[in-house]
């Protein structure tokens, strides 16, 4: 799969005298007339805001605080589709998992995957606003690097200014020319934010992040995702696979902050028990629930671990209900197999809250 050839994510090169652009009316008509800058007029709302040259439509929407549907923010869930009506668009990721070849015959396209080529009006069918925060864009400066793991190690990076975002969400770093990846907060809101994330040997997004040395800067663009705490009551169960610890971990705080009282239940899946990092922490928040249950998992482990063996998904068949809320995140190959324990027991779509790591 080709690497990001743009996200939400900000180039370091943009002026920043333009980010106003398409805030306010009279900065759209401003900025529109600027080489390359593009209006975009969206249906049935009839808002409009400026695109930059080569930004996605969806960033340049949330920036100007125009509601457009997304939920990934990168390309993999399709939320973000909206029928083009009129004009010319550029495809950003040609190669994005959520673009169906159905899509090219009927003009939709991926707003977040996707800049302008002229001015262009759009139809988007799902209705909004969901509550959400705005894409910020911010300059994150890496303060604190610790190995967690083989191979896993946290990344806390101070932001030039606060960011608004729930826990559970993501930001997207700019990690170098073209190549932007997604990692999850572990905890609530605030000027400082840690990643915990795996070094893939080889690979360019992971190794840029684990080369980063403490006191570099990189553009981030914060916050994403739509796995945030739902505000009800029903017996939970949250699934981590891998690094999926990390927003697992924060909408496990946010739910003991809020004093939860119902049943949850915290599945946590790994290679071997090394990889299950930030296990003491996670079992330290889920002690503070009243109805916390805390099941580490590991594939491999020789005598010595006394836990459950197998995959997340082997003790999630045995309790999972179409009435429990579920939040997962992890690798892509642990998301499906968990989707489809989930699709087994009769579990609606609507009660189940993912970030598919891939
Ligand atoms: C919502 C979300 C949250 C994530 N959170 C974490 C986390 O907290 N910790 C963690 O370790 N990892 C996380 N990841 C995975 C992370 O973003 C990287 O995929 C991972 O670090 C591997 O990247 P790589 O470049 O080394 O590997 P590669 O295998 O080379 O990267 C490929 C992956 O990059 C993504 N990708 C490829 N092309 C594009 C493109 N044009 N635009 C956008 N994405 C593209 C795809 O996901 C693909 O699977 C998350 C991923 C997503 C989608
Ligand atoms: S594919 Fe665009 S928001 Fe998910």
């Amino acid at each position: 799969m080709a690497p990001p050839s743009d996200s939400a994510a900000p180039s370091p090169q943009r002026s920043p005298v333009i980010p106003q652009a398409g805030a306010s009316p009279r900065g759209a008509r401003f900025a529109a007339e600027l080489p390359g800058h593009y209006r975009v007029t969206v249906e049935p709302s009839g808002d409009s805001f400026v695109v930059q040259p080569g930004e996605n439509i969806l960033a340049a929407g949330r920036r100007a605080g125009v509601w457009l549907p997304f939920e990934c923010g990168w390309g993999s869930c399709g939320t973000c589709k909206a029928t083009l009506i009129s004009g010319e668009v550029e495809l950003l990721f040609p190669d994005a998992p959520a673009i169906d070849p159905r899509d090219e015959r009927r003009r939709r396209k991926l707003t977040c995957q996707t800049t302008t080529a002229t001015d262009v009006t759009l139809k988007v069918t799902r209705l909004g606003p969901f509550e959400e925060r705005p894409t910020t864009d911010r300059v994150a400066q890496l303060v604190d690097k610790r190995e967690l793991g083989p191979g896993i190690c946290s990344f806390t990076f101070a932001l030039d200014a606060p960011a608004d975002f729930r826990p559970g969400q993501y930001a997207i770093l700019e990690l170098g020319p073209d190549l932007r990846r997604c990692y999850s907060m572990d905890a609530g809101p605030g000027d400082e934010i840690t990643f915990v994330a795996k070094h893939y040997e080889g690979r360019p997004g992971s190794s840029a992040l684990h080369a980063l040395k403490v006191g570099v800067s990189v553009p981030i663009a914060i916050p994403f995702g739509g796995m945030w705490l739902r505000d009800d009551d029903s017996s939970t169960i949250l699934i981590a696979g891998g690094t999926g610890v990390a927003p697992v971990l924060s909408l496990v705080r946010h739910m003991a902050e809020q004093r939860r009282t119902h049943p949850v239940t915290v599945l946590y899946g790994a290679n071997t028990p090394e990889e299950l990092v930030c296990l003491d922490e996670l079992a330290a928040v889920v002690a503070q629930l009243r109805q916390g249950k805390l099941v580490p998992v590991v594939a491999q482990a020789d005598d010595t671990w006394e836990g459950c063996r197998g995959f997340a998904t082997t003790p999630l068949g045995e309790i999972a209900t179409p009435a429990h809320r579920y939040y997962l995140a992890g690798p892509p190959p642990m998301v499906d197999a968990t989707m489809a324990v989930l699709r087994e027991c009769g579990a609606g779509l609507d009660r189940i809250h993912v970030d598919k790591f891939g």
